[in-house]
């Protein structure tokens, strides 16, 4: 489907891009579920938080991120951030997203294929990824199920003081 390769550093630009364009709508969700109040304090400046989110979390996590390239090779049109430190058997899929121009082509099950093998890789014996239940994370619930994951629900209740 998609070419998948280790991150590098002048991919940081074209991943924030994408990531705030797949995000948008994943936020706009986001918001009719938890209501304004509640959302603005979480995300004062809305959908560019997550830019902000994803280069902090690869700063942290480069070496763990996986980047999906477009026909030219130089296009980075999705993106996976691994996480699989520490003793658990667990390691997580802690972010992804593909452009929308690129998406139901594909390239999130692939990206989430290929880092469920880095998880496996590392000796980690279960993989997870959490998302939300909101209609804005319908995509992401599909493409988990599609690669094999099992979904335990679950409920986070959010209370503005
Ligand atoms: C989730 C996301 C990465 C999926 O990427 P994608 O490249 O569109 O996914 P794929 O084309 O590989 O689709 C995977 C499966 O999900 C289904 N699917 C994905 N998006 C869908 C949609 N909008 N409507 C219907 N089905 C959809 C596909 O049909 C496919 O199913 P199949 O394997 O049974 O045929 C992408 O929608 C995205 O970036 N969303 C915004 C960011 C986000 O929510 N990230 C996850 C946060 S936890």
């Amino acid at each position: 489907v998609a070419e998948i390769r280790s991150f590098r550093e002048e991919d940081l630009e074209q991943v924030v891009a994408l990531s705030l364009r797949a995000w948008e709508p994943v936020f706009d969700s986001t918001r009719m579920a938890l209501g304004d109040e509640i959302f603005y304090r979480l995300y004062p400046r809305g959908v560019d938080e997550q830019g902000t989110a994803v280069a902090n979390n690869i700063a942290q996590h480069a070496r763990t991120t996986w980047v999906a390239t477009g026909a030219d090779g130089d296009q980075v049109i999705g993106f996976a951030l691994v996480i699989i430190d520490g003793d658990s058997p667990v390691g997580a899929i802690d972010m992804i997203a593909v452009d929308p121009a690129h998406q139901q082509r594909g390239v999130g099950r692939a990206l989430t294929d290929f880092a469920t093998d880095r998880i496996r890789d590392a000796g980690k014996t279960v993989a997870m990824i959490g998302t939300g239940g909101d209609p804005g994370h319908g995509p992401a619930r599909l493409t988990y199920a599609s690669a094999g994951y099992t979904l335990m629900p679950m409920a986070r209740f959010w209370k503005a003081l």
